[in-house]
């Protein structure tokens, strides 16, 4: 499928979803998201692939956020619907997804931006990255669950100041936060992304897939998240890949994992 907002690239097990509107800080509009919708289904369904980077293209944003200019008109019941379908449709959907997402950090990353990344399953931020939820500015709050997410991931005081002071802040600061994992050089960033993306898919996948799922319960209330371990944990003794890495580590050589 092409896309007239996305760039889609693979390498080896590598699927790279690439936010392409950089006239716009590749700012997300109504049809950008649709099309990541399709793009990670797409991705989730495809067993060549092992697992996606997101990054934006250009030097200077991965997403300075959603499209201010699709808000004009919007009234509170379409501000739910925005909200509501963007949660379920495209950032729900990335973490809760059955392959590792890595976003790629490589300039600002603000708002709907940002909450993209924190979606993804883990974060690297490019030295030049710039972070932050400034949608208060704009008489708005985050509605694409950067507000949990942010919460989860940097703890409730830090986000009530970065929510309500709308700052931005710098890679270095985002990585002493927790927010991101690792800083790299611009030239670095998608190597060092590569690096430890390889590093999981060398892996089993439907461990990998039965992790992302436990370790998302532990963000969901209403949701036992040891009980989903338990579950998780079983599902894993009922695999072909399961036996293979138990029978490679006893016969001392590498597991060879089919995803099955
Ligand atoms: N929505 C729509 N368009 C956006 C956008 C957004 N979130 N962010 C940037 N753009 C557009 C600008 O309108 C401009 O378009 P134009 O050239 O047609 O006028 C283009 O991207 C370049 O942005 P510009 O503001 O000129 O770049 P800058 O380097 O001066 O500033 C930012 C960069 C990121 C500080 C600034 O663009 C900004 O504050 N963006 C909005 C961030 C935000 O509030 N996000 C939350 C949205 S809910």
């Amino acid at each position: 499928m092409s896309f007239q907002n996305l760039l889609i690239e693979n390498k080896e097990r590598i699927q790279y979803i690439i936010i392409n509107r950089e006239s716009k800080l590749n700012a997300l509009n109504k049809a950008t998201l649709a099309e990541l919708h399709t793009a990670f289904y797409e991705a989730f369904h495809n067993r060549e692939v092992g697992g996606i980077i997101i990054t934006g293209a250009g030097q200077k944003a991965f997403a300075a956020g959603a499209d201010i200019a699709e808000f004009v008109d919007v009234d509170a019941e379409g501000g739910r619907e925005i909200a509501r379908q963007g949660q379920t449709t495209v950032f729900d959907m990335i973490e809760n997804g059955n392959k590792p997402v890595i976003a790629a950090i490589n300039g600002f990353a603000l708002g709907g931006g940002l909450e993209l990344a924190m979606a993804c399953h883990i974060r690297l931020a490019a030295d030049n990255a710039k972070m932050g939820l400034p949608e208060v500015t704009l008489g708005l709050m985050p509605g694409y669950g950067g507000t949990q997410r942010l919460s989860w991931l940097v703890g409730k005081g830090r986000a009530m100041e970065l929510i309500m002071t709308a700052d931005m802040i710098s890679a270095p600061e985002a990585h002493q936060y927790g927010l991101v994992n690792h800083v790299a050089s611009q030239a670095q960033l998608l190597d060092k992304a590569e690096e430890v993306l390889n590093k999981i898919l060398s892996n089993g996948p439907l461990a990998i897939a039965s992790a992302i799922t436990a370790i998302n319960a532990a963000f969901h209330p209403d949701e036992n998240g040891f009980e989903t371990e338990i579950n998780e944990f079983s599902k894993c003794f009922g695999t072909k890949d399961m036996k293979e890495g138990i029978s490679a580590f006893l016969q001392k050589r590498k597991p060879e994992f089919k995803g099955e």
